[in-house]
């Protein structure tokens, strides 16, 4: 393996020195996220691409299952102008309403291969697709097709939801459904952020640098306003997950009450740690 240089940062957030913006309108699940992410880095990504992506006329973006609100690359778009960005997913379902006209979304499945030549993108960008890929996904096709359409040199970035701390009861209960839901869909609900997929790109013999960038994020109003944030988004996806999780061993009427639950027990002080993994393909 080529010499892989690894570091990584820890820091709590501060919720008191966020600047405290009010939502104007109702957010989405994606979109929550999304300004979750914002607030807690401050930045979009955690590549050393700002510079090229601000004054590189055509610096390529690629975001691999990028969602039907393709929320990331909205705003990206918008913020850098002169680079050109590519959204892709299995869905058909994209944003109409935008007049960026650097940004396009096009309908690709990763695991039957990226419908882009080899060397395409300058940045690879891929977050919370965790559980939709199985670890032999990950080693055989997913890493493998994210460096190949990678630039040499070029940055891939990754973010998924690492770990929770000091979960109440309800949330062990709920964890434990979106544990045995991905068991069911053959998908190990190990946390293959901290392992596999530092291992999987080693493996390639394609990286020559990858340094990790995590982040405490707080929930419920003990946290402030990020922490209300990820409070609100946390009972929308339980919410959304709820149809899934029916099937399995719980009634409709037990899951909403174990949801009631969960925000009377906002107060254990839980959080949730994300981790961004950078890596950049040998120049
Ligand atoms: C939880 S969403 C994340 C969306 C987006 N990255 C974001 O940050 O909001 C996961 C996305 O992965 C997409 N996806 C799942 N399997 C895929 C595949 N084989 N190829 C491309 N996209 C896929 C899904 O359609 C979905 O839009």
């Amino acid at each position: 393996m080529s010499q892989v240089q690894k570091s990584t940062s820890k820091k709590e957030t501060n919720v008191n020195n966020h600047q405290i913006i009010k939502n104007e309108k109702e957010l989405n699940e994606s979109e929550l996220l999304h300004e979750i992410m914002k607030r807690c880095w401050g930045v979009n990504f955690s590549s050393p691409i700002e510079q090229e992506l601000t004054i590189k006329k055509d610096f390529k973006v690629l975001d691999v299952g990028c969602g039907s609100s393709g929320t990331w690359l909205l705003q990206l778009s918008e913020d850098y102008p002169l680079a050109k960005f590519v959204g892709v997913d299995k869905t058909s379902k994209f944003p109409k309403d935008f007049s960026q006209n650097n940004l396009q979304f096009i309908k690709g499945d990763i695991l039957k291969g990226l419908p882009f030549e080899d060397d395409s993108f300058d940045f690879v960008h891929m977050r919370f697709v965790i559980m939709e890929f199985t670890d032999e996904q990950w080693e055989d096709i997913i890493i493998k097709e994210l460096v190949r359409v990678c630039k040499p040199g070029g940055w891939i970035e990754f973010l998924e939801l690492e770990e929770s701390k000091y979960l109440s009861p309800s949330s062990k209960r709920l964890l434990a459904l979106v544990a045995e839901y991905l068991e069911f869909k053959g998908i190990s609900s190990d946390n293959i952020m901290a392992e596999g997929i530092f291992d999987f790109l080693d493996a390639t013999d394609q990286i020559d640098t990858i340094y990790t960038d995590e982040r405490l994020v707080p929930i419920g109003n003990w946290g402030g306003d990020i922490g209300k944030l990820t409070l609100e988004w946390n009972v929308k996806m339980f919410h959304t997950f709820k149809n899934l999780f029916v099937p399995l061993r719980i009634s409709k009427d037990e899951y909403e009450k174990l949801l009631n639950q969960y925000v009377m027990e906002v107060d254990y002080r839980s959080y949730l740690i994300f981790l961004r993994i950078c890596c950049r393909k040998n120049p």
